[in-house]
């Protein structure tokens, strides 16, 4: 709900459990008065505090008011070289030179639904939601902003997005332009940002705020293994169930900044959009520029709550779900069974292996294409090898059809390799500085899609390989970072733009894939997880987790990504045993467990399992298919910490409380390990839970004592626990 108080320019977005309020003042300056848990209203500037500070300058019109100080005041969207020395959301540099912003009040619009943003993911819906849209200017340099705000109270979901217009007669260069600026006064926080690398992605690290900026950024074109675009800033005492804390993700697939900044004054703000690194956007009169959008929860009871608010709005109002209301079906991929290594016979095989077990969709990976036999060559050029695959898909897909099965296809349309037709044919498509040797990664180059006919080839492309077959998957690769960022379409002065229009060009083949093949289930991937953000769930319902499959390290990966994002987001796979990128051997139980906290599906050549490995998938996949409304769709519960606990349990809840899953996995084993019991959550006290068709258990004396857990007999063992109400 928002409420207005025009006459004091007051602005109050209420949440199911949350409230949030801005108010221009004397000045027109827009200050953030409050963000926490649900107030009932009035004006909480009140709050505010004045102070003279010497070292911090008062604006024009505060004449000699020295307590009046746009460093110390809360802003709602930071200004830049007027006097407010904190982190700056937005930057102008016009023809004189200046690179100052001042923004001030001029009006606002309040709107039913919501905004969309044009080219850019964003959340969607009906008129459960309300839009504001506060507008700003400066008036030196005729920039006029306007800030968006979409509520939707059911999910406390706060969405934020920035748009700038020149509205002056000459050209304009936007030098940064956040999409979300969030000043918290006062109180000691945590950061919260979840980090990592290539097979090791979303790793949870925590640090007390200090003075100064703490961020972490992408620079790399992708959001990237590296940093997730999305931090929390909490109590220092906040955890699962207690604590305030507010999550802020950017829906958003390039370069990010993510800063939280701590001042002198112990106050606290956190920006979050596109990084200013390499951004510099020229606006010609009248041009506008659209900063990403950003989405905050604040969650007044831990990050139990604030996930569950994540993964319910990005469920329901984020991601375009092709099989809407359906299952999504288990898939088998033949990757890490043969790499570039197969033929149709072998795929097959490998496919005739799964379907007995219930296994429901065969993707072909990596190397069915041009001259793709090892990762030198071949990318770009989208026919398929038929000295491996005779008679082109026209041939294998009917195969796999026979045998009950589905037929998905792996592409990395924004990749070329030099030993390919179309490096050939166009080498000015890719990304790349005049006179300076470019560099490669994973021995490839990047196309440069800012370019519409470089799209538009790779596309019709693309397009032609999914028309040649009854396709139903799609996994969307991208295996290297962007270097080189230089475009012969753009003039010098443009080059700025490149990183940003690279991310827009992705997007507008991703809008054209959903368009014309609305039922194709599109699942994303960047060398694993190094896209894994809001953006990219916006057109691709799944995301590939990590290349690394390893049950034990999925653990963690898993549960970082779960802070955010949901378990029907996460693509994670059972492969086989000993992992081939830790060496690790755990059982086929442990590795089913763990693999159904995600998307479910298998990566190896079951012609190489045991009878009863088979009999265990077979179980898995029955299983899986049995409870996937709860498994996918369920309340999350994180039940550990798998860097600190013993073991890693999570579980699910149906929306009514009759149901319930929970998965455990104890980490290595010791002798005379202490009794250990698991305290489940989120049931309803009042009920008797049956445990696994057994004995009934009460549900407050699972959620106060916990459950007792079995002695494990060695490491890495797995359990699953199925409640129901009697
Ligand atoms: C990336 C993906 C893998 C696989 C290979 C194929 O690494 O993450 O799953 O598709 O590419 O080259």
């Amino acid at each position: 709900m928002i409420v207005l108080d025009q006459e004091n320019k007051l602005f109050t977005l209420h949440t199911q459990n949350t409230t949030y309020q801005m108010k221009a003042d004397q000045y027109r300056v827009l200050l953030h008065t409050y963000y926490g848990p649900r107030l009932r209203g009035g004006d909480l500037s009140r709050l505010i505090q004045f102070a003279d500070r010497g070292t911090s300058p008062n604006p024009n019109e505060a004449g000699h008011r020295r307590d009046y100080s746009l460093d110390t005041l809360p802003q709602e969207y930071s200004t830049c070289g007027v006097g407010d020395f904190r982190l700056p959301s937005i930057e102008f540099e016009p023809a004189d030179g200046s690179r100052l912003a001042d923004l001030r009040y001029t009006g606002f619009e309040l709107k039913k639904g919501k905004y969309a943003l044009p080219g850019l993911p964003a959340f969607f819906g009906g008129d459960e939601w309300e839009t504001l849209v506060i507008h700003l200017t400066d008036s030196t340099c005729k920039m006029s902003v306007k800030l968006y705000y979409g509520v939707l109270e059911r999910c406390d979901l706060i969405t934020r997005a920035v748009q700038v217009v020149n509205e002056g007669g000459q050209a304009v260069q936007l030098r940064r332009c956040a999409s979300l600026c969030l000043d918290l006064q006062g109180g000691d926080l945590d950061f919260i940002t979840f980090d990592g690398c290539h097979a090791q992605e979303r790793s949870l690290s925590r640090s007390p705020l200090r003075q100064g900026v703490q961020s972490v950024e992408s620079v790399r074109g992708t959001s990237s293994h590296h940093h997730n675009p999305f931090v929390i800033l909490c109590d220092h005492n906040a955890n699962e169930d207690c604590g305030t804390c507010y999550g802020a993700m950017l829906v958003y697939s390039g370069n990010f900044l993510a800063a939280a900044e701590r001042t002198h004054l112990e106050n606290n703000r956190l920006l979050l959009g596109i990084n200013p690194y390499h951004f510099c956007y020229t606006l010609a009169p009248g041009e506008c520029f659209t900063a990403p959008e950003a989405a905050l929860v604040c969650s007044p009871c831990g990050f139990g709550q604030m996930s569950r608010s994540f993964h319910r709005a990005i469920r329901e109002n984020l991601i375009h779900d092709p099989l809407e209301g359906k299952r999504r079906p288990v898939l088998i991929n033949n990757w890490e069974a043969t790499e570039f290594g197969f033929d149709a016979e072998k795929l097959v095989s490998i496919a005739a292996a799964a379907a007995p077990l219930g296994i429901e969709l065969f993707v072909m990976d990596d190397g069915w294409f041009g001259t793709r036999d090892s990762d030198f060559g071949g990318l770009g050029d989208w026919t398929v090898n038929e000295s491996k695959l005779p008679g082109g898909l026209g041939a294998l897909v009917p195969r796999i059809h026979d045998l009950g099965m589905s037929f998905g296809i792996w592409i990395e349309p924004e990749m070329v390799s030099e030993d390919s037709a179309l490096y050939n044919a166009h080498p000015d498509w890719v990304l790349e500085a005049p006179n300076r040797p470019f560099a490669r990664g994973r021995s490839q180059l990047v196309l440069d899609f800012s370019r519409k006919e470089v799209r538009d080839h790779v596309y019709g492309a693309i397009k032609q390989v999914l028309e040649s077959a009854e396709i139903t998957y799609v996994k969307w690769d991208m295996n290297r970072s962007l270097t080189d960022v230089w475009s012969s379409a753009l003039p010098a002065g443009r080059q700025g733009e490149l990183f940003h229009r690279f991310v827009l060009g992705v997007y507008d083949i991703l809008a054209r894939m959903r368009r014309d093949f609305p039922g194709i289930l599109i699942e994303g991937c960047t060398g694993g997880g190094g896209r894994f953000d809001a953006g990219m769930l916006y057109y691709v319902p799944q995301f590939w987790c990590s290349d690394n499959t390893d049950a034990i390290d999925r653990l963690t990966i898993q549960y970082g990504t779960s802070f955010c994002y949901p378990v029907s987001t996460m693509g994670a796979h059972v492969s086989a045993v000993p992992n081939a990128q830790t060496g690790r051997s755990v059982s086929m139980e442990t590795r089913g467990v763990v693999a159904m906290a995600g998307t479910f599906g298998y990566e190896m050549d079951l012609n190489h399992t045991t009878a009863e490995e088979k009999e265990t998938i077979k179980r898995q996949v029955a299983f899986f298919k049995e409870h996937y409304e709860l498994i996918q769709r369920g309340d999350y519960y994180r039940l550990s910490d798998p860097f600190h606990d013993p073991f890693t349990a999570w579980q699910q809840v149906s929306p009514d409380r009759r149901e319930a899953l929970v998965s455990l996995v104890t980490h290595a084993n010791r002798a005379a390990s202490p009794f250990r019991t698991v305290r489940l959550r989120g049931l309803d006290p009042q009920a008797q839970y049956r445990v696994n068709g057994g004995e009934a258990w009460p549900g407050d004396v699972l959620m106060a004592a916990g459950f007792p857990l079995p002695m494990p007999t060695g490491d890495y063992q797995a359990m699953q626990l199925y409640l129901e109400a009697e």
